[in-house]
């Protein structure tokens, strides 16, 4: 494997590609144009610089590291000569559809297409492609280069091969691949992430505790917890006669809301979507945002660090 291409060169984008460089292979990444290239640059640097401050990378590492990173605004030289395809644009299933019927134009059948969609199922994605079989998800997670899981995705026409070598291309990346079997929408971890989110806006909505409380009984409980233990390995250590016990009376009681909950619908119409807006649950300025994503970084790095101990990129049982 010698070129991987990305197409979109936004949040996941450059962390896709940072990955791909990481691990000396060459990240080739289309920007819509050249002031996304200066942007997706800076944000690229920002992030190698810490892992040079962390001890992840020696500088002389970084810098080479930075010359497999080749930026272009056109389509064409990105896909050229191209082993792999991973797509990051938006999460809008037409300019995903359009974005592969262009790209099929400019390579050949074989080359397998996989896009970072967060939860659109595999089959609607593909349906009007030539060569739906070459056509996979990829769903890493943000930071790309931080978070060891990619949840692999088949669609009902995708085939063994593309499987196979979308599997050896995140073994090369060294990343935790976990095959979804079934096209759900979002996948395996937006499915549990969205119900704890639905749960603790009802929580909120009713009263029951304020938002720091709410989030503070994440962080500080299960949230400790759980990269150690999975749900199911966590209602095993608890006992299967206590889950069940508490499941009787609780699961009734949960939030079973099928839509996204009306205060939400007002932050929308309010233009308040969290950091990116300054305003969402909580009140962000930027000194916080910066604070509260270092502290993040540097415990993803920590989490890095632990699993390179016990030898990284293998499913363990
Ligand atoms: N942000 C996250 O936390 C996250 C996590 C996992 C998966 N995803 C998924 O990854 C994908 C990309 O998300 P993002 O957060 O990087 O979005 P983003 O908005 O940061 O970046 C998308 C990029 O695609 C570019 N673009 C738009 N139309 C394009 C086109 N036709 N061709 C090429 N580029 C085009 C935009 O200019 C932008 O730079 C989405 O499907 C999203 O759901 C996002």
């Amino acid at each position: 494997m010698n070129k991987i291409s990305i197409i979109g060169a936004g949040t996941m984008g450059h962390s896709i590609a940072l990955t791909v460089a990481w691990r000396h292979l060459s990240a080739h990444i289309y920007a819509v144009d050249e002031k996304e290239v200066e942007r997706a640059t800076g944000s690229l640097r920002k992030k190698v610089n810490t892992l040079v401050q962390y001890g992840l990378l020696t500088g002389e590492e970084s810098t080479q590291l930075l010359q497999r990173v080749r930026f272009t605004t056109s389509l064409v030289d990105c896909l050229k000569g191209t082993e792999f395809i991973i797509e990051a644009v938006p999460e809008n299933l037409g300019i995903k559809k359009e974005l592969y019927r262009l790209v099929e134009t400019l390579i050949p059948p074989h080359v397998p297409i996989a896009s970072n969609t967060s939860g659109i199922p595999t089959s609607p994605l593909s349906s009007e492609m030539l060569y739906p079989e070459r056509f996979i998800i990829t769903h890493f997670w943000n930071p790309a280069h931080l978070i060891p899981l990619v949840e692999v995705v088949p669609g009902k026409a995708t085939s063994e091969e593309t499987v196979k070598q979308t599997m050896e291309v995140l073994a090369l990346l060294d990343k935790k691949a976990v095959l979804v079997k079934k096209e759900v929408p979002g996948f395996i971890g937006n499915r549990l992430q969205f119900a704890l989110l639905r749960e603790a806006q009802y929580l909120l909505r009713e009263g029951v505790a304020s938002k720091e409380d709410i989030d503070l009984a994440v962080t500080h409980s299960i949230g400790r917890r759980l990269p150690v233990t999975g749900p199911l390995m966590s209602a095993d250590f608890t006992g299967l006669d206590v889950a069940y016990a508490i499941s009787e009376y609780l699961y009734k009681d949960l939030c079973n809301d099928t839509k996204p909950a009306a205060d939400m619908t007002q932050f929308l119409e309010k233009n308040q979507l969290g950091i990116k807006s300054g305003q969402g649950f909580y009140l962000w300025h930027e000194e916080d945002i910066d604070e509260i994503d270092k502290r993040r970084e540097q415990l993803l790095i920590e989490f890095l660090k632990l699993d390179a101990q016990k030898g990284s990129g293998k499913h363990e049982g």
